[in-house]
């Protein structure tokens, strides 16, 4: 059954919904204030790098299911169900900031004239879902025929379409079961695929998000203390994290370590929850998340420390390359990446740095125009002292270390990423340091 449905905001999350939405043949209008977006995504084009989403954009802008507009006006009047997926920022003080959903749900509000769904996707503290809905029932012409729910989003960038298409669970926040059954009406396919649907209040939803990355984030910063125990011990992370993994109630996911989490949602993320912890008086999240943040951002001061004493005690002067400047790979993110902080800080201290990326050298010039940027990994490494492998794309898998010895002024990296094969680099005549390996 085909839903006319809208999706307020088009950045990764409301794009990517708004494409998938439209691929599993719903008719969906995306809406966002910024009408060069707009004018993109009705191109097929998409403003960030996601692989798959283009394909599938200009699929269903062809197929006619998807259209995009600017006007609240024409959202108001088009959509039986109304997706809320616009940005939360970091606030200062480490709280979301929640003026773009209020400013969302007021304009939308007005033109509710018939009865709906409005389903919030962002991340949001606990509490806010039921504000919306009063928001929205104050300025709905159509009132109480308004309903809202809450329906977190779990995809991750650079795999945002498998995730949305094939999401491990549903989240539906309800205050009754006519949205439940709204809900399930718009996932029909995914449900008919076997995802379960968890039907919840409205406060448990919007915590399951908030909870499941900052869960994410502490098994990363776990992971992180076991690399510097390892160190100290001259033990083997990753046969460490591989045999943890191998346990089932823990499992080998998000135990990758290295340089830690970055990125546009778990470091804010956390934030905001600590943040929304200390208004409940919850004192021990506040701590435990003070301690999952400190131990992220320690990884990389001891990426900064290891380059100076590799280089000798100081960086000023020498030429340092940088793989990989987005803050994971597949992604060309550059908000909160540590590649990119580690970057600046060595730049700081005087260090020539020449940064390479498969995809995120452009974002990263125009947020930093100061560094410079390779074209190609032989150009970014060429008469190196030092190479320093920080995003673990895969074409830094595919490297040849034989030829790049032959470039580099010292055969001397740092896997940041645990993510090379150090052997082969060894043998290929490489120093390699990696963090948490003897
Ligand atoms: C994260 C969550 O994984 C999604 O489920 C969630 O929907 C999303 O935030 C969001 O809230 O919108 P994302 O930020 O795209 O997704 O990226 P992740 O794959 O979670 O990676 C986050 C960071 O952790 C990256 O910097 C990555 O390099 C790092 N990481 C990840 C590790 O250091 N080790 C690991 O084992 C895994």
């Amino acid at each position: 059954m085909s839903i006319k449905t809208t999706v307020i905001g088009t950045g990764y999350l409301g794009l990517t919904h708004a494409v998938c939405l439209a691929d599993a043949g719903h008719d969906v209008l995306g809406l966002d204030v910024d009408d060069t977006k707009v004018a993109m995504a009705a191109r097929g084009e998409t403003p960030f790098f996601e692989p798959g989403l283009e394909e599938l954009l200009r699929k269903n802008l062809e197929a006619g299911r998807l259209r995009f507009t600017t006007s609240f006006a024409d959202a108001g009047a088009f959509g039986d169900v109304h997706f809320l997926c616009v940005g939360t920022p970091q606030a200062q003080g480490g709280q979301a900031d929640l003026s773009y959903l209020y400013a969302a749900a007021s304009a939308l509000a007005p033109h509710l004239r018939k009865e709906c769904l409005v389903v919030g996707k962002s991340t949001v503290p606990v509490g806010t879902a039921r504000k919306v809905r009063d928001t929205v029932r104050e300025l709905a012409p159509v009132a109480e025929g308004a309903d809202l729910a809450w329906n977190p989003e779990f995809l991750r960038e650079g795999r945002a379409v498998q995730d949305s298409l094939v999401p491990d669970r549903l989240v539906f926040g309800v205050t009754g079961d006519a949205a439940a059954d709204r809900l399930r009406a718009v996932y029909a396919p995914q449900l008919a695929a076997g995802t379960p649907a968890l039907v919840m209040d409205l406060e448990t939803a919007e915590l399951v998000k908030v909870s499941a990355n900052a869960f994410l984030a502490t098994k990363i910063s776990f992971i992180n203390v076991m690399a510097e125990v390892c160190e100290a011990a001259g033990a083997d992370v990753i046969k460490l994290a591989e045999a943890l993994g191998h346990d089932e109630r823990i499992g080998r996911k998000f135990l990758s370590p290295g340089l830690g989490f970055g990125g546009g949602c778990l470091p804010k993320d956390i934030r905001a929850f600590g943040a929304t912890a200390a208004t409940l008086g919850v004192d021990s999240l506040v701590s435990l998340l003070d301690v999952v943040d400190t131990v992220n951002l320690g990884r990389r001061d001891r990426v900064t420390s290891l380059a100076r004493q590799v280089v000798g005690g100081q960086v000023a002067g020498k030429r340092i390359a940088i793989l990989g400047i987005a803050f994971k790979p597949d992604s060309d993110d550059i908000r909160d990446s540590p590649s990119l902080d580690i970057a600046e800080r060595l730049a700081a201290e005087g260090a020539s740095l020449s940064i390479h990326d498969p995809v995120a050298g452009p974002n990263a010039a125009r947020k930093c125009p100061e560094l410079t940027y390779a074209r190609s990994v032989s150009e970014a490494v060429d008469g190196a002292d030092l190479v320093l492998h920080l995003t673990e794309w895969a074409d830094y898998r595919a490297i040849d270390p034989a030829a790049l010895a032959e470039i580099v002024k010292q055969p001397v990296i740092i896997d940041a990423r645990c993510a090379l094969d150090a052997q082969m680099w060894r043998e290929a005549g490489w120093v390699m340091h990696v963090l948490g390996r003897p």
